[in-house]
């Protein structure tokens, strides 16, 4: 039988992937390992919670001897480790969190499976340590083209239509030509991905220098339901409904590629079965979007859903649908070492695994928006308490 531990299951993307496996997989024990930070919320995995293959466990994975007793206790044969601190403006300004939690953490987690699985008769037969890593780790692209050159290879979750320049064009956009690969060379630049590139380089270090069966995969920005709101989307969703400024770092020029958070579960348990060992794998949609249009294309759905929108007459007569919180968007001062361009290249992972995105964009966003609209409840209470405190320390001075 497989035991599994997936790691920071009540967060955004490990509920996705709990949820996922315990549904899919009735015959696997899954093991939801958590801290339960701020990030964490055991209400995002609320409907499989009472399922009979499902356990949850909370545990800092920095714990080194508690982790390991787990693996012995449950004759753990699998890991899926998405534990950690995800979010960049907290890095810079708290490394030292970064550093404990991502690589530490890593490596507490990797010495513990190497020790038990070698101790087991049938040692590292049947056994995955899977890292969950992202493509900040490649640093940042150029952007040779501004105003947008079609995209050289599209996939399912590649807008339809999409503004480039000021218009709309039927052909999805590309800002630069190159796209991260996996051969690429690290070049991190914020302590949130040193710290991951940091973790990165361990695992792969525990695979050469043990023959751990490790494998690593690095996905670009995801959005969906139940992503804390820190981040662009929820964070800005939650600022529309209540008519709140939205602060656009820098000019909004920067560059994003957006995948839907269950594709990256789909892609993780695709890769957790069938992926190489040793190997890695980029996951992403080709979807990039610069962050102002993104934050033009969440405004209007927003207001649309929400019954905002106006209808004025144009000076040609013509009716025209108009959007009041477009006046919300309020430019700030940048991120530092605000990464320019991210665009991932997944062609090896389709070629090789057959995945693919399910969903394109236009679908994504407006069910992504609809979700938090609709569970309001859940927003105002992972907005409750400390929240204020940290959207006050992050913004007020901006
Ligand atoms: P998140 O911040 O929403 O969730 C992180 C989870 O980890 C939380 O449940 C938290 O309680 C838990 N955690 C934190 N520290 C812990 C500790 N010391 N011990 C145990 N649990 C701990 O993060 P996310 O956005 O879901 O990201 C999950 C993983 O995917 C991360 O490794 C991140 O680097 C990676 N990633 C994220 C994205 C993205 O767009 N969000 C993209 C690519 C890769
Ligand atoms: O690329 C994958 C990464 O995507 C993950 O590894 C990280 O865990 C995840 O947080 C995300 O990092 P980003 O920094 O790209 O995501 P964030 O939502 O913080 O920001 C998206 C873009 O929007 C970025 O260019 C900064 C900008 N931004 C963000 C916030 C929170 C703003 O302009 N204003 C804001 O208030």
């Amino acid at each position: 039988m497989k035991t599994l531990i997936i790691t920071g299951g009540a967060g955004f993307i490990g509920s996705h992937v709990v949820r996922l496996f315990v549904n899919k997989y009735p015959e696997y024990r899954i093991i939801n390992l958590d801290k339960l930070t701020y990030a964490g919320n055991l209400a995002n995995l609320k409907d499989i919670e009472d399922k009979p293959n499902y356990k949850f466990v909370k545990m800092d994975i920095c714990d080194f001897d508690a982790f390991y007793k787990l693996m012995q206790d449950e004759k753990v044969t699998g890991i899926i480790h998405l534990a950690a601190e995800s979010h960049v403006d907290r890095s810079i300004k708290d490394p030292f969190t970064f550093a404990q939690t991502n690589v530490m953490g890593t490596l507490s987690l990797l010495q513990a499976a190497k020790l038990y699985w070698e101790s087991l008769p049938e040692k590292y037969e049947g056994k995955r340590f899977y890292h969950i890593s992202t493509d900040e780790v490649y640093g940042a692209l150029e952007m040779t083209h501004p105003e947008g050159i079609p995209a050289p290879f599209t996939t399912k979750a590649s807008t339809a239509s999409h503004t480039v320049g000021g218009g709309t064009s039927a052909a999805h956009p590309a800002y630069g030509e190159k796209f991260f690969t996996e051969d690429l060379k690290y070049q991190p630049h914020s302590p949130y991905s040193a710290s991951k590139a940091s973790s990165d380089h361990f695992v792969r270090a525990f695979h050469d220098t043990y023959g751990l069966p490790t494998i690593v995969t690095n996905c670009s920005n995801n959005y969906g339901p139940y992503q804390f709101p820190e981040k662009l989307i929820p964070l800005f969703i939650n600022n529309i409904r209540h008519r709140k400024p939205l602060p656009v770092y820098g000019k909004g020029e920067n560059v994003r590629d957006w995948l839907y958070v269950e594709d990256h579960a789909r892609a993780i348990d695709v890769i957790f079965h069938n992926g190489k060992i040793a190997e890695t794998y980029n996951i992403g949609g080709f979807n990039e979007w610069k962050n102002i249009d993104i934050i033009k294309v969440v405004i209007q759905t927003v207001d649309r859903l929400l019954g905002r929108v106006k209808l004025e007459t144009s000076e040609t007569g013509e009716t025209i649908e108009t959007y009041p919180d477009m006046d919300l968007i309020t430019y700030v001062t940048d991120r530092a070492g605000h990464d320019l361009r991210y665009a991932i290249d997944s062609r090896k992972l389709q070629r090789e695994l057959g995945w693919e995105p399910s969903l394109q964009f236009e679908e994504g966003i407006e069910r992504t928006v609809r979700w938090y609209l609709d569970n309001e409840a859940w927003m105002d209470n992972v907005t409750s308490g400390d929240y204020q405190k940290y959207y006050e320390n992050m913004y007020a001075n901006r």
